[in-house]
């Protein structure tokens, strides 16, 4: 017995961002916040046309620039107060994974009345309509356009943690997804991002909780990472690999969100809390480490991803591992984390926090906290891409 559940309308393609106002007026929204964070996509050009589009559709609109990289549960609190201030209907994300992530915290709070805090690892569910969220992603990689999931950072214990939440409502409401906003993402951006679609295509495929549908989802994903990444970060203009990158981001992302992830985003998430690691590089470095240790209970699954990635009708699970080394460090993915600037001294911490990712259950492998403690010192020493 399996669900698949998918409710985002997906409108995909090069200049589908100039039907925003459109949509949005389709939706019956007549004032929207528009949620982004305070960088290069804030003032771009694209993100103007789309403000004078609403206004010529006779919408208005509030801008909250404050949705910064791990958006805390404070920036949801100031994102909230603009949206109520300003007194809006519906809100638009703009950028890539954190602005949306906030934009979902920002709506989830206004629907239910409560923090959003009140949500995370409390057992406590969505319940609450939400306003209307449409999303545009300007990176290839989270897939948040299409999940019922947002990542949180705050603090717990006097400790900076990351934490992540799902529910049927944080789905958007439309997702528009627009290769030509992504061309002008830097190499590095375009590397850490993708991996990170990759990460969730992987983890999803292997996951304990995986399904037939999301399967398709999830190969499909792998496949078009392995003829289109190297080419997105050499050739930043080329439009076929950024449309392949941008497909590739948004089928994982539907696939997480019926299949689940496992433990790379495990340490991933404690990485980036307590080490300040990028969420993209932190799941490339590690993605390797964590399935070669899953290959005694996957090697069928990891084969078909081998397949998937490197086209290769013979690959082994064992290939598949060498596979995702390799193009880590071909996009220029530092080894292991010593080499992203990690230093030894934070392991500890690193392991005691993502031992209680809550996830952890849908690995394919039944880590022992011993097992998790070696995948974790190895993939801060050692060099699989050699
Ligand atoms: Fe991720």
């Amino acid at each position: 017995m399996f669900t698949f559940n998918s409710p985002t309308k997906l409108v995909f393609g090069n200049g589908v961002a100039d039907t925003t106002a459109r949509e949005i007026a389709g939706m019956g929204a007549r004032r929207v916040l528009i949620v982004t964070g305070p960088g290069r996509t804030a003032a771009s050009e694209a993100l103007t046309k789309i403000k004078s589009g609403l206004e010529a559709e006779g919408s208005t609109w509030a801008h909250f620039a404050g949705a910064r990289a791990d958006p805390s549960t404070d920036m949801v609190d100031e994102g909230l107060a603009l949206y109520r201030n300003e007194g809006c209907d519906s809100i638009l994300a703009y950028g890539g994974g954190s602005p949306i992530d906030c934009a979902k915290g920002i709506g989830a709070q206004a629907g239910e009345g409560r923090p959003i805090r009140d949500f995370i690892g409390t057992g406590l569910a969505f319940s609450a309509p939400v306003p209307p969220l449409i999303a545009l992603p300007t990176t290839a990689g989270t897939g948040s356009e299409v999940t019922n999931a947002a990542v949180f950072t705050f603090m717990e214990g006097g400790q900076k943690v990351k934490r992540g939440t799902a529910g049927a409502s944080l789905f958007p409401r439309i997702a528009l997804v627009d290769p030509l906003l992504q061309i002008s993402m830097p190499p590095e951006l375009t590397a850490a991002t993708g991996m990170d679609a990759l990460t969730h295509a992987v983890e999803a495929y292997v996951s304990r909780s995986h399904n037939p549908v999301a399967d398709f989802f999830c190969l499909e994903s792998i496949r078009l990472i392995g003829e289109n990444l190297k080419r997105a970060c050499r050739h930043g203009e080329d439009l076929e690999a950024r449309a392949g990158m941008a497909l590739a981001s948004t089928l994982a992302g539907i696939a997480l969100s019926q299949a689940g992830l496992g433990m790379v985003h495990g340490f991933a998430h404690a990485a980036g809390a307590l080490g300040g690691l990028a969420h993209g590089l932190a799941n490339a470095i590690l993605l390797p480490y964590v399935m070669q240790a899953c290959i005694p209970d996957a090697s069928v699954r990891l084969a078909s991803i081998g397949r998937a990635l490197t086209g290769r009708h013979s690959a082994t699970a064992i290939d598949a591992v060498a596979a995702m080394a390799d193009l880590g460090g071909e996009v220029g993915i530092p080894p292991n984390l010593a080499a992203a600037g990690i230093p030894e001294a934070l392991l500890g911490a690193i392991f005691d926090d993502a031992k209680t990712y809550k996830r952890r259950p849908q690995s394919p492998h039944a880590f022992t906290d011993e097992e998790l403690k070696i995948v974790l010192y190895k993939a801060w020493s050692e060099n699989m891409a050699e």
